[in-house]
């Protein structure tokens, strides 16, 4: 505890100080000869307890208090005036500047003593309140701190256990198509090679068949047989089964060569790339294999329109870019469904080389985001769905642990009501 003593009188200072010591307090005391000394002392030294004189030349006692009450290092230091009883208006004024006590002059040692002690008590007090609350404050931080490691925590755990599922799932589903699909394709071609040869032989029937129709030696049978047969060619639609096959086997060929991507982008989304698997992609190849998997969401509902520019390849984690291309669709496509409109949807993706980025652009006709909302929606756990139908994590997730990761930027744009934008930029990097 470290006490001040100002006062211009020596003998006051030296008495003051005597009393003090012989009375045991325990404390360091400093004396201060005159105001500006006495602001020397307690703006260069910590000082708990002021005792300053009311009457002092130069600087008197009361400007010394205004100084040390407006300095904001020193504003909370109780200072205890000292005066005589002659200057009761100083006193009244010392208290409206701001004085915690004050002592009479001259010195009566049992007051002196009991003041000091008083003020040394509500000191001792205030630095322990003081402690309390830096220690509160900082539980507080901790708390908070942890709170959110915790919050992290969970997010991650949740987007492991979500994209483990669904992982799981995309690739069981997948790997059971890719095998049926695989020997419909085989068959349909070996089927498609034999229907070649048996319209080749059915064309030598029929001209067989023209050839003895035009000849006159016929006998009745043969007659018969061949009238038969032409009824039985026009009966089975002949003509237009043999017309119609090509295009049978076209339709199934596309078909089949549709699962097939299908099964090859779900099987690409599933893989459980490690995240630092990099590799270079063509980012409109991942446009590509991600609308194959929302089209079916946007059937009927919603036109999608596409402008990609040749673009060079890009270094990415080709799950991961592939996730957040799924997930921004997949909310544009939502929230164009939202609308329960009459008239058709519209999702543009657009892409372009823009100095050293690669920049995709999704832009819908839904409803937009609210300006009051727009800062949140990259939060984790930030959702407007129906509570079950979204996490709140898709656009978080994207954000922070894949576009940053790809040292990119992922932007949003919105007008209510009209459109809302998402720029995903990508940087290019020379292929060494
Ligand atoms: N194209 C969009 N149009 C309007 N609102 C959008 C659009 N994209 C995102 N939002 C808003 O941002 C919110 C957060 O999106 P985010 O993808 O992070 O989570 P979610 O889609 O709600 O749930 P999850 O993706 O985890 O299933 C959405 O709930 C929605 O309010
Ligand atoms: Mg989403």
């Amino acid at each position: 505890m470290k006490i001040l003593i100002v006062d211009d009188s020596r003998f006051n200072l030296e008495y003051a100080k005597n009393i003090l010591i012989e009375n045991n307090i325990d404390c360091h005391i400093l004396l201060a000869n005159s105001g500006k000394e006495a602001l020397e002392t307690i703006t260069s030294t910590e000082i708990d307890i002021v005792i300053l004189d009311i009457v002092m030349p130069e600087m008197n006692g009361i400007e010394v208090l205004t100084k040390i009450r407006k300095n904001k290092k020193t504003h909370a230091i109780p200072v205890i005036m000292f005066t005589s009883l002659t200057d009761k208006q100083a006193l009244q004024e010392s208290f409206d500047c701001g004085a915690t006590d004050f002592i009479n002059k001259p010195i009566e040692p049992i007051e002196f003593i009991s003041r000091i002690k008083a003020a040394i008590r509500i000191r001792k007090y205030e630095i322990y309140l003081k402690e309390t609350l830096s220690t509160i404050k900082n539980q507080n931080q901790e708390l908070l701190d942890l709170n959110k490691q915790l919050q992290e925590t969970q997010y991650h755990l949740v987007q492991k256990e979500k994209l483990a599922a669904i992982g799981q799932l995309a690739a069981g589903v997948a790997h059971e198509i890719n095998n049926p699909i695989g020997y419909v394709s085989s068959n349909t071609e070996t089927l498609s090679k034999y229907i070649r040869k048996i319209k080749a032989a059915i064309d030598q029937y029929s001209e067989l068949l023209h050839c003895l129709n035009d000849t006159d030696i016929q006998s009745e049978e043969v007659k018969n047989r061949i009238k038969d047969l032409y009824d039985l060619q026009s009966k089975l639609h002949l003509d237009f089964i043999l017309s119609d096959i090509d295009s049978l086997i076209d339709d199934s060929f596309e078909g089949i060569e549709k699962v097939t991507k299908i099964v090859q982008s779900l099987r690409n989304f599933a893989r459980q790339d490690l995240e630092t698997d990099f590799n270079y992609y063509d980012f409109n190849d991942l446009i590509e294999e991600t609308l194959v998997l929302i089209k079916n969401e946007a059937k009927y509902i919603i036109d999608i329109e596409k402008k990609l520019d040749e673009l060079p390849l890009i270094s990415c984690n080709r799950t991961q870019i592939g996730q957040v291309l799924l997930n921004i669709m997949m909310n544009a496509v939502q929230a164009i469904k939202s609308q329960n409109r009459k008239e058709q949807g519209l999702i543009k993706l657009i892409t372009f080389v823009s100095e050293n980025y690669v920049v995709c652009e999704i832009i819908d006709d839904g409803p937009g985001i609210d300006k009051a909302v727009i800062d949140k929606i990259f939060n984790p756990f930030f959702t407007t769905k129906e509570v079950g139908s979204g996490t709140g994590l898709g656009l978080s997730i994207s954000y922070d642990l894949i576009v940053n990761k790809h040292s990119g930027a992922l932007l949003v744009n919105s007008e209510m009501n009209k459109r809302t934008t998402f720029t995903i930029k990508l940087p290019i990097k020379t292929i060494s």
